[in-house]
C-alpha cells in the first residue's frame, strides 16, 4: 500500500511541477521540423536563463511505457543588444512512430518542469492536415482568435507564409506577440498550445528579414536563432545575390553571428518532406537576385529530386499573382514561375497581401526573362513589375474538374494583420484575369487535407466558417 502511495505522490509532484514552474522558461518548449527530414524525428527547443542547471528531455510513443532520452541536447547563447543573455536549447526525438501522438517531458535538475503531447510527422502513406497562414504574429485580438481556430482545426503541421512576427522580427516581439499566442498553456480566444504539440515551419517575410541594421535594432533577425529548419539550401554570401549586407558594429555583428550559428544565412531557402508531399520554402524578399544561378539551379534541382513525391508545395511570402491594389507592383516571384511549372509544383502558398486569393491554374511565360531577371533600381526596397503572358486553365473548377493544368497560387495573408482592399471582394472587375476567388472582408486561414492522390483545400474564416473549397486529384 505504501508503495502505491509513493507512486501517486511522485506522479502528483511531477504534475504540480509541470504546472507551477513556468518561470523556468523564457520560452516554453516548442516543436520544429529540424534538419533530419524524417517522420521519425522532431526537434524540441526551449529558452532559459544561462546557469549550471542540468536539463533533460525525454519522450515515449503512445504505446510505450519507458521514457527515452532525447539525443544531442545542445544550446546556443543569445546575448544581443541590452537583452539579458539566455540560452536556446535544442534536442532531437529520433525514434518516433510516424503519424502518432507521443508524450514528452523536460526536467531541470531532476525535476519535471514541463510535459506535453506532440504529434510526429507523417509518413508517405498517411493522411494529413496542414494549416497555412501568413502575416500572423501581429499580437492583435484577430491573430489570437485565428490561433484558436487553427488549434480547433487540429492540423498536423502549420506552415507560416512569412511575416512571422511584427514589426521588425525582433526578439522582444517574439516575446510579446508570438510565444504567448501560439504556445499558450491553454486554448481560448487569446491563443492556444499549438507549437508545443505540432511543428510550425516558416518562410521569412519582409518583416522578418528586411531589417539588417543591427546598430538600430540589435534584436533583429531573431528568426535565425529561434527557428530550427533544414539547412539544405544554398549558403549565400553576405552582400551577395540573395543575402543582404548586415549593418552594424563588429560587436553587434558578432553577437548576432554567435546567436544564429550555422543557421545564418542558410536557413531561408530549404526543403523537406511531410507525408507524401515535398515542400520547398523560399525567401521571396526583393533583395533576392533571381539572375543569380545558384538559387535558380538549387530550386530546379530540388524540385527535380522531388519528382517521386505525390505532391509538391512551395511556400514563400510575396505573391507573384495578386489582384489587390496593395502591393500589386511586387511581382518578383513571377520570375520563377517557369521553374515551378517545370518542377510540377501543385500549389504555391504566399502571404504578404492581407486577404485570401486563389488563382486559376496558371502557366506563365515572362517576357524577355533574361533582361527581367536583372534587379531594377527600386528592387531592393519593394519588388518589381514582371510582364509576361499567362495561360489559365478555366476548365478546372475544383468540384467536377479536379485535375489542374498549371500551378495554383494561393494568397493566404489574412492571419492577423489589418485586411487589404476589402472593397475589391465584391468588385470582380478590379480582379486580375488570373484570379478566381478573392475574399478580404474577413480574416481567414487555409486548411489542406491530403489523402493519397486527393487533396482538399478549404479557406476557413475567423468564425470557423468555410469561405472557399476546392478538390484536386492526381
Ligand atoms: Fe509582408
Amino acid at each position: 500500500m505504501k508503495y502505491f502511495i509513493a507512486i501517486i505522490l511522485l506522479v502528483s509532484t511531477e504534475i504540480i511541477n509541470a504546472q507551477t514552474n513556468s518561470s523556468d522558461f523564457l520560452a516554453k518548449p516548442y516543436l520544429q521540423i529540424g534538419k533530419k527530414n524524417s517522420p521519425q524525428s522532431i526537434q524540441l527547443l526551449w529558452h532559459a536563463a544561462p546557469s549550471g542547471d542540468v536539463w533533460l528531455a525525454e519522450y515515449k510513443n503512445g504505446d510505450e511505457s519507458e521514457w527515452k532520452k532525447s539525443l544531442d541536447l545542445t544550446f546556443s547563447t543569445v546575448a544581443v543588444g541590452s537583452v539579458a543573455p539566455f540560452n536556446v536549447y535544442s534536442t532531437s526525438f529520433t525514434s518516433l512512430k510516424p503519424g502518432t501522438t507521443f508524450q514528452y517531458r523536460v526536467s531541470k535538475n531532476g525535476k519535471v518542469v514541463f510535459n506535453s503531447e506532440g504529434k510526429s510527422l507523417k509518413s508517405a502513406d498517411q493522411v494529413y492536415r496542414v494549416v497555412i497562414s501568413g502575416d500572423m504574429g501581429a499580437g492583435t485580438n484577430t491573430s489570437k482568435k485565428i490561433a484558436y481556430e487553427i488549434y480547433n482545426a487540429k492540423p498536423d503541421m502549420v506552415a507560416v507564409a512569412g511575416d512571422i512576427v511584427y514589426n521588425r522580427g525582433l526578439l522582444s516581439e517574439y516575446k510579446t506577440k508570438f510565444w504567448p499566442v501560439y504556445n499558450k498553456d491553454d486554448a481560448d480566444t487569446s491563443g492556444a498550445p499549438l507549437m508545443r504539440s505540432i511543428p510550425f515551419v516558416a518562410a521569412v517575410g519582409n518583416h522578418d528579414a528586411l531589417g539588417r541594421d543591427l546598430n538600430a535594432f540589435p534584436e533583429a533577425l531573431a528568426y535565425y536563432y529561434f527557428w530550427d529548419q533544414p539547412l539544405n539550401g544554398p549558403n549565400g554570401k553576405e552582400g551577395g545575390a540573395f543575402v543582404p549586407a548586415l549593418i552594424g558594429t563588429d560587436a553587434n555583428k558578432k553577437a548576432f553571428y554567435d546567436a544564429a550559428g550555422e543557421k545564418y544565412p542558410r536557413m531561408t531557402n530549404f526543403s523537406f518532406d511531410q507525408g507524401n508531399a515535398h515542400w520547398t520554402v523560399i525567401d521571396s524578399n526583393p533583395y533576392v537576385d533571381w539572375n543569380d544561378s545558384t538559387l535558380r539551379d538549387w530550386l530546379t534541382k530540388d524540385l527535380a529530386t522531388a519528382a517521386n513525391a505525390t505532391w509538391r508545395f512551395v511556400l514563400y511570402h510575396h505573391p507573384g499573382f495578386n489582384s489587390s491594389r496593395a502591393h500589386y507592383e511586387q511581382q518578383q516571384m513571377r520570375l520563377i514561375a517557369p521553374i515551378l511549372e517545370k518542377g510540377k509544383v501543385d500549389i504555391v502558398f504566399a502571404g504578404h497581401v492581407h486577404n485570401y486569393q486563389r488563382t486559376y491554374p496558371i502557366t506563365f511565360v515572362p517576357d524577355n526573362l533574361g533582361s527581367q531577371l536583372v534587379a531594377g533600381a527600386n528592387n531592393i526596397k519593394t519588388g518589381k513589375v514582371v510582364n509576361g503572358r499567362w495561360t489559365l486553365d478555366k476548365n478546372f473548377d475544383g468540384k467536377r474538374k479536379t485535375k489542374p493544368n498549371g500551378v495554383i497560387y494561393i494568397t493566404t495573408g489574412a492571419g492577423g494583420q489589418g485586411l487589404y482592399n476589402p472593397e475589391q471582394t465584391t468588385d470582380k472587375d478590379s480582379w486580375q484575369k488570373f484570379t478566381t476567388t478573392f475574399e478580404s472582408r474577413v480574416h481567414s486561414f487555409t486548411v489542406m487535407d491530403v489523402n493519397g492522390k486527393t487533396l482538399t483545400l478549404s479557406q476557413v474564416d475567423i468564425n470557423g466558417k468555410e469561405v472557399d473549397r476546392i478538390k484536386i486529384t492526381k
